[in-house]
C-alpha cells in the first residue's frame, strides 16, 4: 500500500523496525501536536491577539532567564508544549529556553524515562514582523535510578541525543526530525490536520556558494572568523575562487530550514560585544538538536574548533559558538580557526 506518509505512520513503522520505543513514539507525537497549536497561535497572529510583549506579573515587561525580553507568544508557547507533555507518561522532565530551571512532571501523573529540551519560539525579533520562526526540541534519556529529577541529569552531550529536531512556521509549518536514522520532513496538512512526509533522508549538498551571518557584529568577531569572511567576500577574485551569496533571516529555524533544502553554512561565532558570553545561541536547546539533524543529513557542526555534539555541558542555558550546514565549508571555516590557534599558540595579548 502506497500513498502518503504520514508523522505517526513514521514513527510506527521506525517502532517496529526497532528504532524507537512505544514511549518515545508517543512524545514525539506529543510535541508535534503542541506544534499546531502553536503554528495555529502563530498564524492568526494579530487576530489572535498574541503579538507584542510579554507583561510580567509585577505589570512590567516580562524577561526570561537570558535576561531577554519575551514576547507573548514565547510564553504562550512555552505553555503550549509544557500543557501537552504533562500527563501523557513519557517524561520525567521539560526544560526550555523560558524557564531557569527544568520543571519535573507533576506529582499526578506517572513518570516517564525521557527528558525534553526546547525552544519554544526561536526567532523572537520575527514574531511581530510576520517572518518564519519555529520550535526547536531534543530528546535525551534520564539517567536510571534518579529519585529527583534536576538540572544535572540533562548535562549530557549531543550525542546522548535520541531525538532531535524543529518545527518552522512559515508559509507551510514544516516539522523537519532526526531519531538517529537519517533526517526527514512533514508538511503540515492544514485540512487533514496531519503532518505528512514531503522529503525522507534529506541530503545538505556537500559544498556551497552562500553564508549565513549577522554581519553587523563584524567589528566585534576575532581575527579568524574575520579572515574566513574576508576570503568568502572577495568571491572569485579572491583566495576561494568564487562568488558567494549572503542570507540571514535572523529565526536560526529558517535558516537552518533553508540550509537542508539547498546548502549552506550557518554561522553565529562567539564576538568580544560581550566577551563574557561564549557565543549567542544556547547549547542544549538550539545547536544541539540542530546539529544532530545536519549530521544526520550528511552536513557538518562545529563551535568552530570542534564537533558541537561532543561538548560536555556544564550549566543548562550555556552558550556556544555555532558552524554548521555543508560539510566541506564547515571544514574550511574550522580548519582556518584552529590554523589560526595553533599559529598563535603561546603568543600573549599584552
Ligand atoms: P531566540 O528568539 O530563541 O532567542 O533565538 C534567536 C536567535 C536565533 O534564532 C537567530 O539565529 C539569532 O538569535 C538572531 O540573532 P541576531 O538578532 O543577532 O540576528
Ligand atoms: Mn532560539
Ligand atoms: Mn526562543
Amino acid at each position: 500500500m502506497s500513498g502518503p506518509v504520514s508523522l505517526t505512520r513514521h514513527l510506527i513503522e521506525a517502532q517496529r523496525a526497532g528504532h524507537i520505543e512505544p514511549d518515545l513514539r508517543l512524545l514525539i507525537e506529543v510535541v508535534a501536536r503542541a506544534c499546531k497549536s502553536i503554528s495555529v497561535a502563530v498564524g492568526r497572529g494579530a487576530l489572535g491577539g498574541v503579538l507584542g510583549d510579554a507583561v510580567s506579573a509585577a505589570g512590567g515587561d516580562s524577561v526570561n532567564v537570558q535576561g531577554e525580553a519575551q514576547k507573548k507568544l514565547d510564553v504562550l508557547s512555552n505553555e503550549i508544549l509544557l500543557e501537552a507533555n504533562a500527563w501523557g507518561g513519557h517524561l520525567a522532565a521539560c526544560a526550555s529556553e523560558e524557564m531557569e530551571h527544568c520543571q519535573p512532571i507533576p506529582d499526578a501523573y506517572p513518570r516517564g524515562a525521557y527528558l525534553l529540551l526546547f525552544d519554544p519560539l526561536d526567532g523572537s525579533s520575527n514574531i511581530d514582523v510576520n517572518v518564519s520562526v519555529g520550535t526547536i526540541f531534543s530528546v535525551l534519556r534520564c539517567p536510571e535510578n534518579v529519585e529527583t529529577v534536576g538540572d544535572e541529569h540533562f548535562l549530557q552531550p549531543g550525542t546522548a541525543q535520541v531525538a532531535a529536531g524543529y518545527c518552522v512556521y512559515g508559509p507551510q509549518t514544516t516539522l523537519v526530525l532526526t531519531i538517529g536514522q537519517g533526517t526527514h520532513a512533514f508538511t503540515l496538512d492544514r485540512e487533514q490536520g496531519a503532518f505528512v512526509q514531503t522529503r525522507s533522508d534529506i541530503r545538505i549538498p556537500g559544498e556551497t556558494r552562500e553564508f549565513a551571518i549577522n554581519m553587523s557584529n563584524q567589528r566585534h568577531w576575532e581575527p579568524a572568523m574575520q579572515g574566513y569572511v574576508s576570503e568568502l567576500l572577495a568571491g572569485r577574485e579572491g583566495p576561494r575562487g568564487k562568488d558567494f551569496n549572503m542570507r540571514w533571516v535572523a529565526s536560526m529555524v529558517a535558516d537552518v530550514h533553508r540550509i537542508l533544502t539547498r546548502g549552506g553554512i550557518f554561522i553565529y561565532p562567539w564576538d568580544r560585544k560581550d566577551p563574557g558570553k561564549p557565543g549567542k545561541l544556547r547549547l542544549m536547546y538550539e545547536a544541539n538538536p540542530m546539529a544532530m539533524l545536519v549530521e544526520q543529513a550528511g552536513g557538518a557542526a562545529t563551535d568552530g574548533r570542534g564537533r558541537i555534539l561532543d561538548i560536555a555541558p556544564t550549566t543548562l542555558h550555556q552558550r556556544v559558538p555555532v558552524f554548521l550546514g555543508s560539510k566541506a565549508e564547515v571544514e574550511v571555516a574550522t580548519r582556518q580557526h584552529c590554523e589560526h590557534d595553533a599559529a598563535h599558540a603561546g603568543a600573549t595579548t599584552a
